[in-house]
């Protein structure tokens, strides 16, 4: 019988430097680069924390510096919270609309009158708003049913795949993996997609706020933090087979690694932003703002709310 010792190595932070607290879904893929960061790359002075939470939680709670969420809801904070910044684009996603061709349905122009399934108050129904609208299908001329997301098979009977192949909607459109699974049930023949990143594209994104950008230690750890997700964007985006990405992704939010596979083309790890982001922002807002029954945001507004000062400091 043998005996080994271990030695445990603890590190103890430093008491006076806080952590560095990051809000985020933990359920969908785009969340998972800054997991994969914070393991691979992050070298900041304090320890990272991502803990579940949203781009609400930087408007509520000072212990928040960092928050990622979908442009959708960062517009909808910005609102009340002026001092909100995007400061990243963590994952740009054109988002797909699955239909049952069944259902007579050829062209988005054929989804009048129909039944499509989304989340309300979402990027998921800013999404389905504009596609429609893109084909000249205003929102009233379709009926609009709430469902759950699937990340895995068997789903559930309440979610939105399920829903479609039991023909109580006709399509729905949201993020990946649901639209993969709810086309795969439907199968081959009887499924029919519609993408348009010119008509809609989530636009991902980190977010911090004015206050945690001008303390200065602070911001060395949200810099060192960005800097690891852009390590983590060169993986995600150049060797995700030789790294592990796929396996760490399906296990990270419960998927499988086939399912990750098919819709990693779907998801744009793309970090800058372009000067088009602004229009999009501006346009959504409107939209946003008039649900909301709020007024919306100026373009110099929005124009303050992206920040590239921690992207031109990497
Ligand atoms: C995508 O949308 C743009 C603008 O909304 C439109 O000009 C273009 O024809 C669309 N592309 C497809 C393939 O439908
Ligand atoms: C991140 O790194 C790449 C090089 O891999 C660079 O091209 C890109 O501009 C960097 N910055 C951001 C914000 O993505």
């Amino acid at each position: 019988m043998q005996f080994f010792s271990a030695f445990l190595f603890l590190t103890f932070l430093f008491p006076f430097v806080s952590s560095l607290k990051i809000g985020s879904s933990l359920q969908w893929i785009e969340h998972t680069p800054q997991p994969y960061a914070i393991a691979n790359f992050y070298k900041g002075q304090s320890a990272a924390s991502l803990v579940s939470g949203g781009v609400a939680n930087l408007g509520s709670d000072t212990s928040f510096d960092l928050a990622a969420n979908a442009e959708t809801q960062g517009l909808k904070q910005y609102a009340n919270h002026k001092n909100i910044r995007l400061i990243y684009v963590i994952c740009e996603v054109p988002y797909r609309l699955v239909a049952r061709k069944s259902a007579r349905i050829a062209t988005l122009a054929d989804l009048k009158g129909k039944k499509i399934g989304t989340i309300l108050g979402t990027s998921a129904n800013v999404f389905v708003q504009r596609m429609l609208a893109s084909a000249g299908v205003q929102e009233g001329q379709y009926t609009v049913v709430s469902g759950d997301v699937c990340m895995k098979t068997p789903c559930g009977d309440k979610t939105l795949p399920n829903m479609l192949k039991s023909g109580q909607i006709d399509a729905f459109g949201i993020w990946e993996p649901a639209v993969e699974l709810g086309a795969r049930a439907l199968g081959e023949q009887n499924a029919i997609l519609f993408q348009n990143i010119s008509t809609y594209r989530e636009v991902y994104s980190l977010y911090s706020t004015t206050e945690k950008l001008n303390d200065p230690q602070k911001r060395k750890d949200v810099v060192a933090f960005v800097r690891a997700l852009n390590q983590t964007r060169d993986v995600y985006t150049r060797t995700p087979g030789e790294n592990g990405v796929y396996e760490f992704v399906a296990k990270k939010v419960g998927m499988d690694v086939d399912i990750v596979k098919a819709v990693w083309g779907d998801h744009l790890w793309n970090g800058v932003w372009g000067d088009d982001l602004i229009d999009l922002l501006v346009s959504e807002d409107q939209y946003l703002a008039k649900a909301d029954k709020r007024p919306g945001a100026s373009r110099a507004e929005l124009e303050r709310f992206l920040d590239k000062s921690v992207i031109e400091e990497l």
